[in-house]
């Protein structure tokens, strides 16, 4: 196994690109299951995550290829409507395919996800929402087994909180679905807006993008796609915050900054330069000293969905928050397990309560956090130690960092261009 090796203390300059987002390639690449066909896929990064949604379509029957950052799948013929456990374990998302599967074969089988390192995380919305549109669902041996006997036909689907991939999900099902369906308590973020797009240049007829209400009406059949996936907007924060706690200049290109209204909001709130331009974000911030007054304010966050203060991002604010003065309450709404990083954190010196959903970070101020022997937990816990390693006196070691390469193209290959004293070795 490998591990990441930080020297911590050094200030960040330069430039460095964002790739596409993981977030968007995971439901794009499952949309292609609802047109036979050739389709193409372009800034699909390149990471543990999208290799693993390739795989599930492979077992699926579809064949692929990459060339750089385009993927071309062939989705002509499908073997079956299975998605087995193996791949699933492995990666909860890859019950995106149930939609699609649905939609064009009229039966699905897919394993059930189980737990998660950030919560129990159930797929009820998802199955309820597929009832509404006429597929009988039923659990056997671990797996979901989706079947609709005559072609789906339009629903209204209504979320009790507006769920992302069950966003997507439905969506997938209800755009070849007969007559109208409406879904309500949308999810908003920017990833469900690019399969939007990408499912109405198929031909698709959705309506309300952006909004928590959309309605599709069904269509007979779907083109191929040739879609573009979008910067990903938790990687651009990553960034944003790395910067932030380790000081120093940098452009971060290829972004929206659009996406990230919240997050650069807190960060100037905080006392760190931010300015946006239509695809890049300069940040600055000073360079603490050991003993020198700090230039960090602490800041409160609430996690909500789009375009709240995103939860995939709550980790790495908590290690900026942690090299602040004075406290700061993180409050996270979406999931009720994701503090797991807290404890890592302690080990570098980190000062911080957890009460429920709420965490009280007390910033180290004109202290300097130490570098320490931390673990990996999950993919955004494993880019806050990142994070905090950077800002840190000394060397800190990440184990179990394949975690991290679920969701981050080359970070460190990305961090050392920019001047961080960081390398991967074997343990
Ligand atoms: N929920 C249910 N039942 C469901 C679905 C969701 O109770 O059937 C609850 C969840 O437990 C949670 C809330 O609804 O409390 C929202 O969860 P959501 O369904 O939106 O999460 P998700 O779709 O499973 C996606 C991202 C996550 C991100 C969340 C929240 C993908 C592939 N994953 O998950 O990303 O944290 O939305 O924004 O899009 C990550 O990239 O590290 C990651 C975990």
């Amino acid at each position: 196994m490998e591990k990441i090796i930080i020297q911590g203390g050094k200030p960040l300059y330069g430039r460095v690109a964002m790739s596409g987002a993981k977030n968007a390639a995971l439901p794009l690449i499952a949309a292609t299951l609802l047109a036979p066909g050739c389709h193409i896929l372009r800034n699909v990064p390149d990471l543990r995550d999208t290799r693993t949604m390739l795989k599930v379509l492979e077992v699926l029957g579809a064949r692929w290829e990459r060339n750089k950052s385009d993927v071309k799948i062939d989705t002509t013929e499908l073997s079956g409507g299975e998605a087995p456990y193996e791949l699933v374990k492995t990666m909860r998302a890859s019950v995106l395919v149930l939609g699609p599967l649905i939609a064009r074969l009229g039966y699905a089988r897919v394993s059930l996800p189980g737990g998660c390192a950030i919560g129990a995380r159930p797929i009820d919305y998802h199955l309820r929402g597929f009832e509404q549109l006429g597929v009988e669902t039923k659990l056997a041996s671990g797996y979901v087994e989706a079947i609709s006997n005559s072609k789906l036909s339009g629903g209204v689907v209504y979320f009790d909180n507006p769920s992302v991939t069950g966003t997507e999900n439905l969506l997938m099902a209800a755009v070849l679905a007969q007559g109208t369906t409406v879904i309500k308590n949308a999810a908003r973020e920017p990833e469900v807006g690019n399969l939007i797009d990408m499912l109405l240049g198929m031909g698709a007829c959705i309506e309300g993008k952006d909004s928590d209400c959309l309605t599709v009406q069904g269509v007979k059949g779907l083109q191929p796609a040739d879609a573009v996936i979008i910067p990903d907007r938790i990687e651009t924060g990553t960034y944003v915050l790395a910067v932030a706690a380790a000081g120093g200049e940098v452009t971060i290109t290829n972004c929206n900054p659009n996406h990230l209204p919240s997050l650069l909001e807190k960060v100037r709130d905080v006392g760190v330069e931010v300015e946006e331009g239509e695809s890049e974000i300069r940040i600055k911030a000073s360079v603490r000293r050991e003993g020198s007054a700090q230039s960090l304010r602490s800041v409160n966050i609430r996690t909500m969905p789009y375009p709240g203060f995103p939860t995939d991002l709550q980790a790495q604010f908590m290690a900026l928050m942690m090299v602040a003065e004075g406290v700061s309450i993180i409050h996270e709404t979406i999931f009720e397990n994701r503090f797991m990083h807290v404890a890592e954190l302690q080990r570098m010196g980190a000062m911080v309560d957890i009460d429920g959903g709420t965490a009280v970070v007390k910033g180290l101020g004109e202290i300097v956090p130490c570098g320490a022997q931390v673990m990996a937990t999950d993919l955004r816990a494993s880019a806050s130690l990142v994070i905090a390693g950077l800002a840190a006196n000394g060397m800190t070691e990440i184990t179990r960092i394949y975690h991290l390469e679920r969701g981050y193209e080359n970070m460190v290959e990305k961090l050392l261009a920019l001047g961080a004293d960081i390398r991967k070795v074997q343990e």
